[in-house]
């Protein structure tokens, strides 16, 4: 599905590097230009703990959603996915609720190139993806409503999406007008990148994305505390990645410090 075109949407340019395909490249995947494993092995080269910083960004989606599909959650709209990294987003929820019906949504090209691979639900389940932008919620909702139940919770889940949205944008606007039709009992899992913990090496890192031509600002604890206003946070509340119900057999690259922000919160 398509919900929009948008002018700001990027174009595949094999020739620059792309935050998805960089992120690929991180998480050790297969789908990624000579141009995009150049700006990734440049970040870490003053930051080797990129790669585990995406891995425990990654694992804290798959908890997160583990636990809300446990708790009974059914349907979930995912925006910003990502080219697919399994287990994908469906797979974890489906593994607890065959049924579970869950939307991709991604402006990016790259990834509807890759959907298909997001498209293998279980029978029982359905899977969907929409090639949209998180800029215009109200196309993605049309189109999610297509698939999920708006009378029923979803889980609205925007991991390591919101720091490429300036406050230009609006972001928390933006977060509102998503959760605004959503059921109560809905939550919102959300993952954002903060300069709190390295600035010097974040500025570095976003120096990379920006010769990029990639927007991208990250933003404080307090900023980030902002998008789960009017909800309430979930036990252990807003924490770092790797802190996040860290499971007792967190591997040890989750030691350093996830300079991510992660939280769930819930609708009431
Ligand atoms: C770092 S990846 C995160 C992938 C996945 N959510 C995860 O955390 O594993 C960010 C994704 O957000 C997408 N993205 C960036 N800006 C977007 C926008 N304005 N609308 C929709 N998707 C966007 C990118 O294309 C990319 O696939």
């Amino acid at each position: 599905m398509t919900a929009t075109t948008d002018d700001g949407s990027p174009q595949l340019n094999p020739h620059q590097p792309h935050p998805a395909r960089m992120y690929d490249y991180f998480l050790n995947g297969k789908d990624h230009h000579v141009v995009d494993a150049a700006a990734a092995e440049q970040v870490l080269t003053f930051y080797p703990q990129a790669k585990a910083a995406a891995q425990a960004n990654r694992r804290f989606m798959q908890r997160a959603v583990g636990q809300l599909a446990q708790s009974g959650l059914r349907q979930f709209l995912d925006i910003g996915t990502g080219i697919p990294t399994e287990p994908n987003l469906h797979q974890i929820a489906q593994g607890v609720i065959p049924d579970a019906r869950v939307v991709y949504v991604d402006n990016d090209p790259i990834v509807l190139r890759h959907a298909e691979a997001l498209l293998n639900s279980r029978p029982e389940g359905r899977t969907e993806y929409v090639q949209a932008d998180v800029r215009h919620p109200e196309a993605i909702l049309d189109a999610a409503r297509e698939v999920l139940d708006f009378d029923e919770p979803v889980g609205l889940s925007l991991v390591a999406l919101l720091h490429f949205i300036d406050d230009a944008q609006d972001p928390r606007r933006l977060v509102h007008d998503l959760l605004a039709p959503l059921a109560p009992g809905s939550h919102l899992v959300l993952s954002h990148g903060t300069a709190d913990v390295d600035p010097e090496t974040m500025a570095r890192v976003m120096e990379v994305y920006r010769s990029g031509g990639v927007t991208v600002q990250l933003r404080t604890r307090d900023e980030i505390a902002a998008f789960f206003e009017e909800l309430v946070l979930l036990d252990p509340g807003l924490a770092l990645a790797g802190d996040w119900h860290r499971p007792v057999d967190t591997p040890e690259s989750d030691d350093v410090q996830v300079p991510l922000y992660v939280g769930i919160a819930r609708k009431q």
